[in-house]
């Protein structure tokens, strides 16, 4: 038989350190663990009374990965007590103490490799470099905090307990960012992670206390985001708030807080964007497919930094957009365990009704360029390639592979800039050019968390390259950056200790 070719987006991270998946016997490890058939988790997270909530396989229908037991509305309060009565002691306990537990964490991490790899993807969804990734990005995050630990907490207090409420698309990574971050600035933890990825958060939380974080300085409360989400923000006894999500629910949450926590309780809120790249015509044309297909398509599109509108000086349109769809054509859509799977499914049923409503209504306009298969299956939704004026005609963040494509005259760009600005999102940015004073342009002009030239616009690196964004797309500071943990403190002797 011949084998089938590799699938197109790298599977190679740039700090993938072990977990190579061009190696086909690392490949077979992963793919051929009990964890990646039919095991089951069957979670219970200490002292809660909800019911139990089934988790489906979002590729898989009849495939589900385990069941947990949510937070009840009442178990919030007494979970908040035993935070706030743990605070003092953690805050405490030497900096040093607090950063090991971090670096143990990683190795535990490291040690269940197989396992997180298959929450990864039978409950999100993610494809095989995807989980790698994800799993990598926990632990660097993991390593890069508990080193910067000692200075960022120096002349400066814990807040005391804090909430962190993670999402379904980096259902491992922003989870351990966040709480990790949070802990070992000595604060406690009550983290609410997505109602759709509840067993990888449990997981990781059970690998954290192993690795010797305290039940009540760390506690997991899964549950629905207007139930337990918001009696943890209310909890007058509560002193900030680390959020990633929609903007939406971030404006609700600074509500909250305002209504009863001190004016310098803490608000983190990473939330969406409508990221732009301008591809201009001395662009190199299969590096700017390359690169538009990897951000717009790779993790099917459910990335905060991925691409939504791509700017293509018209004239290169036509080529590039042949070039673009006969790429598109060739992604592969399936079951996220298979390693020539380029793209997974959409989280949920909901998520692939919402999208395919919203490509038929483009289509019934007439805007419909290019659109792929999906397999039938599961909560596919198929790469979608939309015509649009601009960003301006743009009412919302779609959280899938759908790109949208816009032309400009060379003698637009700079008004092309200035309504990527005008619209409010500053979270990726890219620009493909062989001209240099154009990028330097760019960097001046644009008001934007990660600036990408010449490559595509996803995966950014702890540590290297810090994540966040500006005006709507976020609060900063950014993760996995100097200014990440200090946010985490407050001035030494500005109110009452914890
Ligand atoms: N950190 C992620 C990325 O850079 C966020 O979506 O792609």
């Amino acid at each position: 038989a011949i084998p089938a070719p590799p699938a197109i987006f790298s599977p190679v991270r740039e700090n993938a350190r072990g977990w190579d998946l061009t190696d086909p016997d690392t490949v077979d490890r992963i793919t051929g663990s009990a964890f990646m058939g039919d095991h089951r988790w069957e979670m219970a997270p200490e002292g809660l009374s909800g019911p139990v909530q089934t988790l489906t396989n979002p590729a898989r229908p009849g495939d589900s990965p385990g069941s947990i037991r949510q937070a009840a509305r009442s178990d919030v309060a007494p979970a908040v007590a035993r935070a706030a009565a743990a605070a003092q002691a953690w805050a405490a306990t030497p900096v040093a103490e607090r950063a090991a537990c971090l670096s143990r964490a990683a190795a535990l991490f490291e040690a269940h490799a197989l396992e997180l790899f298959a929450l990864a993807a039978r409950e999100a969804g993610k494809t095989l470099p995807d989980c790698v990734a994800e799993l990598r990005e926990a632990i660097d995050f993991l390593h890069y905090y508990a080193a910067e630990a000692e200075e960022a907490c120096a002349g400066s207090e814990a807040r005391g307990p804090l909430v962190c409420i993670s999402p379904w698309n980096f259902p491992l990574a922003i989870f351990t960012g966040q709480v990790a971050a949070a802990l070992v600035t000595g604060n406690t933890v009550l983290a609410k992670p997505a109602e759709q990825t509840p067993l990888i958060a449990a997981r990781a939380t059970a690998l954290l206390h192993e690795a010797g974080i305290p039940r009540d300085v760390l506690q997991l409360l899964p549950g629905d985001g207007p139930e337990v989400g918001a009696a943890l923000t209310a909890d007058p006894r509560i002193k900030g708030v680390c959020f990633t999500g929609s903007t939406e629910v971030a404006r609700l949450i600074e509500r909250s807080l305002a209504a009863h926590a001190a004016p310098d309780a803490m608000l983190i809120a990473e939330t969406g964007g409508l990221n732009a790249m301008i591809v201009d015509s001395t662009a190199l044309l299969e590096q700017a497919v390359r690169d538009t297909l990897a951000s717009a398509f790779q993790s099917a599109g459910q990335r905060c930094s991925a691409l939504r509108i791509v700017y293509v000086q018209e004239d290169i349109r036509a080529p590039f957009i042949e070039m673009l769809t006969g790429a598109m054509d060739a992604l592969r859509l399936g079951d996220p365990r298979d390693p020539a799977t380029d793209v997974g499914p959409l989280i949920d049923a909901e998520a692939q009704a919402d999208f395919a409503a919203y490509v038929a209504s483009a289509a019934a306009d007439g805007r419909l360029i290019h659109r792929t298969d999906a397999p039938s299956e599961g909560h596919f939704l198929a790469p979608t390639l939309l015509a649009v004026d601009g960003i301006g005609a743009m009412e919302r963040e779609i959280f899938g592979p759908v790109l949208h494509l816009a032309g400009f005259r060379a003698d637009r760009i700079n008004a092309v800039m200035a309504e990527v600005n005008a619209r409010g999102y500053g979270l990726t940015f890219g620009l493909h050019t062989r001209i240099d004073r154009r990028a330097q342009d760019v960097v001046d002009r644009m008001e934007i968390g990660n600036l990408y030239i010449n490559r595509n616009q996803i995966g950014a690196i702890v540590a290297a390259q810090p994540f966040g964004g500006e005006g709507l797309s976020g609060t900063g500071p950014k993760a996995g950056g100097p200014h990440y943990l200090p946010r985490f403190r407050k001035r030494a002797g500005a109110g009452p200790a914890p």
